[in-house]
């Protein structure tokens, strides 16, 4: 029997700046800096980091010890680790949120890019309400925002195609670094601006008082969505790594990249928010209604401007394409297509569904279901729904499920064994993180409203 190479990854800085370009993404650049503002600040930040810590890492791992131990895509490991029951139904879940997540993604990622040509030409300029104005007749218009969520998914589906090594890996290790630079860039341009101690004062000193359960939970969920866990996006990468790489250490450089960045992002934001004397609670507008505000005042806020849009859409980039990749990897292995064939076909459901999600907010708007328009609701059904289910039966699977010794002995590949870690580890897979992720699941129901 003719065999074909597994696809894999090259090089142990390829594996981190592709998991890392997954993770940094919109979820880090967009909404953690919007909604570190809406719950208050740096209390928020320190119950996220809590989470990221006792939930989001050990999710990490088990999922990077999925894809290494069985090479196959998120379906097809759940059925090769345990062919009986119905663990494999996991990763039918998974696909479900990537194709519901991408379609949305691109449309933002669009806005972002099309950001990038209205700062060239400075065409966000006057007043807050004109700058919003502005924003939402170019989000709800017909044709102008498909065009660039267009060229977006394109961009995404010409990575992939090329495959991991040659495709995924190479992008990602030109794009990671550079989007370093340019957020360094914009932190240095924010706190060097006169006012930018409130603002970092916000972010940093925790006032208790403003933590509500709600904000809460919204951390427990963001922590999944910003490290892309719960959709099979780290067992499909995890596919493609090396056993001489040890996972341990490859899930904890992940982790402290993906909130290295958001940090910085918020760094990068709200410093220059409050320099301005506007308010960072704007919610999800405030990168294109907020921000844009900030920079038609600041010195050089063209080029600064046009450096962050830049930045944003090279953050969704690469995670569009470990969102694809989800997708493609199912395709190829499970259908038996080529991968020519499984991209182009991904790539067109995705922004089929996508531009479905982008007219939802403009001539649809008024077709609803559960009082949600299509956009929302496939972000309520993935972020609220499918992540943290998914997240909770990956947990239970690598407690329960595949049994310890083969998940140590997977560990132990390339990496060593440290007693007391696995002893935490097992803790918060078996117990812990399930029951948190519930407690999440339920609230995302509505079940707390
Ligand atoms: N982590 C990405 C972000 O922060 C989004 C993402 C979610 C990517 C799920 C892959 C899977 O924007």
């Amino acid at each position: 029997m003719s065999r074909i190479a597994r696809d894999s990854f090259s090089s142990k800085f390829g594996v981190i700046a592709a998991a890392a370009g997954s993770a940094i993404g919109l979820g880090n650049i967009w909404k953690f800096p919007y909604i570190t503002g809406v719950h208050g600040g740096a209390a928020f930040l320190f119950v996220y980091l809590g989470f990221i810590l006792a939930i989001g890492l050990p999710i990490m791992l088990s999922e990077l010890v999925i894809g290494r131990k069985s090479r196959r895509n998120s379906f097809g490991s759940f059925k090769k680790l345990v062919p009986k029951g119905l663990w494999k139904y996991v990763g039918v879940l998974g696909l479900g949120a990537a194709f519901f997540i991408l379609s949305f993604y691109g449309v933002v990622a669009g806005w972002s890019v099309r950001y990038i040509f209205f700062a060239f030409t400075d065409a966000f300029k006057g007043s807050s309400a004109e700058i919003t104005d502005f924003f939402n007749a170019f989000k709800t218009h017909p044709e102008k925002p498909l065009l660039y969520q267009l060229i977006f998914m394109l961009a995404t589906g010409s990575v992939v195609v090329l495959g991991v090594n040659k495709g995924i890996e190479k992008v990602s290790k030109v794009l990671m670094p550079v989007l370093l630079i340019l957020i360094l860039i914009l932190d240095v341009r924010a706190i060097t601006l006169d006012g930018a101690s409130e603002g970092l004062s916000f972010l940093f000193k925790p006032d208790f008082s403003k933590l509500s359960f709600e904000a809460i939970l919204e951390a427990l969920g963001h922590a999944f969505f910003s490290l892309s866990l719960g959709m099979g996006t780290l067992i499909t990468y995890g596919s493609y790594i090396n056993k001489k790489n040890d996972l341990v250490k490859t899930a904890i450089q992940v982790t402290v990249a993906d909130t290295v960045v958001a940090l910085l992002a918020g760094i990068a934001i709200i410093p220059a928010v409050f320099a301005f004397g506007l308010e960072p609670s704007a919610g999800p507008g405030l990168i294109f209604e907020t921000l844009p505000n900030v920079f038609q005042t600041m010195a050089g806020g063209t080029f600064f401007s046009i450096l962050f849009f830049l930045l944003l859409s090279i953050a969704a980039l690469t995670s569009a394409i470990s969102i694809l990749e989800v997708v493609v990897a199912y395709f190829t292995e499970e259908l038996k297509v080529k991968r020519k064939v499984a991209t182009i076909l991904a790539t067109l459901l995705t922004t089929l569904l996508g531009v479905i999600c982008s007219l939802s907010l403009g001539i649809y708007s008024d077709v609803t279901i559960f009082g949600k328009n299509f956009f929302e609701l496939l972000e309520f059904i993935s972020s609220n729904i499918l992540l943290p289910l998914g997240g909770m039966l990956i947990a239970l699977f690598i407690g329960w499920g595949l049994g310890k010794y083969k998940v140590f002995k997977e560990i132990a590949q390339g990496g060593k064994l440290d007693g007391r870690f696995l002893a935490i580890f097992m803790f918060l897979v078996k117990f812990l993180a399930p029951i948190a992720i519930f407690i999440v699941f339920l609230y995302g129901l509505g079940v707390f409203k």
